[in-house]
């Protein structure tokens, strides 16, 4: 039996049809447009458009953006909102053309963040239960069981307690690792767990991390903040897992830190060339464990879910739930 026929079409759009809001993705075209489909099926009253597809940029009221150039804003007078596809935002705030007065979001999802504490956690694991150990063992056909510490008996340093930190704490004590925090202002940490702040905060921190995790934002006051002052601080053999971003760390320092023993080994998802050259000491070293800058992300569909929640607010008279406070660069 045939369908039934569909109901026949009014020839204007229906009354109740939202106004459509244009929108521009700045940065690179093949990671841009795999989000046009996403919002055409979450927030359909969002149109996308690369820049070469717009044809009044004065109708486009908010941009996508991932590593946007620096004259790349400038064609839209009338933004309201910027929004990264990412957790980080330090691309776009330097590009130039980045109005000043816009709001700026970025995408911090309770998933993604929960992406993030199994990825750092099972680095934590790792190389607390040994398994590179257990790994050539096996290789080897030898039979042996390492001795174990208590996961309360291993200091874990965390730097930044956001929304990813925070998610990575929760996880780390819950498996009842002793747990240190540094970060700016000593808020959000989870009851018991000790914070630390300000240079001297740093120090102390170090020198009672047996494993290090860094997932501070990149700034101005933290650019390469891992670095050969603070691995010396650090007890002997102590472990870095690396998730933040690629120029916070001083990557010859890793180096000589990894070969004069202070470091037993580092977990890197995050580099300041990225993809990490062939040719990069990194890929090779025995002690270093590499990952694609893939800790964790979100899905399309999630960043149209939360830009249209965003442009909610904004027609609310509210901020955006994620807004990045220019001043501070997170
Ligand atoms: N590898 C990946 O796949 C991946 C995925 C997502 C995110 N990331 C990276 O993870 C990092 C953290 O992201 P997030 O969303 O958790 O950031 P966030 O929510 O903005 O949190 C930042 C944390 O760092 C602290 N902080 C900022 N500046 C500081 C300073 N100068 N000294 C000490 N503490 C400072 C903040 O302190 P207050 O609490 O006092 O504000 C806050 O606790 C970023 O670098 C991001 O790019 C990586």
């Amino acid at each position: 039996m045939p369908p039934n026929p569909p109901p026949a079409r009014s020839t204007g759009a229906p009354r109740d049809e939202p106004r459509p809001i244009h929108g521009v993705l700045l940065g690179s075209p093949e990671i841009m447009t795999t989000y046009i489909a996403a919002f055409e099926q979450v927030a359909p009253q969002c149109r996308l458009a690369l820049p070469d597809a717009v044809t009044e940029p004065e109708s486009v009221t908010f941009a996508l953006a991932w590593d946007p150039g620096p004259d790349d804003f400038r064609a839209y007078p009338n933004l309201r909102l910027v929004s990264s596809i990412a957790a980080g935002v330090n691309g776009i705030l330097a590009s130039p053309s980045l109005p000043s007065d816009v709001p700026l979001m970025r995408i911090a999802g309770e998933s993604q963040a929960q992406m993030m504490a199994g990825f750092v956690t099972w680095h934590v694991l790792w190389h607390h239960r040994r398994f590179g150990d257990y790994l050539s063992h096996q290789r080897q056909r030898h039979w042996e069981r390492l001795p174990k510490r208590d996961a309360a008996d291993v200091r874990v340093g965390l730097l930044g307690a956001g929304r990813m930190g925070g998610a990575v704490a929760r996880a780390l004590v819950a498996l009842d690792y002793d747990l240190a925090i540094y970060s700016r202002s000593g808020r959000n940490l989870p009851a018991g767990v000790e914070g630390f702040t300000g240079e001297a905060g740093l120090e102390r921190l170090a020198a009672r991390s047996d494993i290090l995790i860094n997932l501070l934002p990149l700034t101005a006051q933290t650019r390469g903040i891992l670095n050969a002052t603070l691995f010396s601080r650090l007890p002997a053999g102590a472990v870095l897992i690396h998730v933040g971003r690629g120029e916070h760390l001083i990557e010859d320092d890793l180096l000589v830190a990894l070969d004069s023993g202070r470091l037993s080994a580092a977990s890197l998802d995050v580099f300041a060339v990225e993809p990490l050259p062939p040719g990069h000491a990194f890929w090779r070293h025995e002690r270093i464990l590499v990952t694609p800058h893939d800790a964790c992300d979100s899905t399309p569909s999630q960043v149209a879910q939360e830009v249209a929640a965003a442009l909610r607010d904004l027609d609310a008279g509210r901020q955006p739930a994620s807004q990045v406070d220019r001043q501070a660069g997170y």
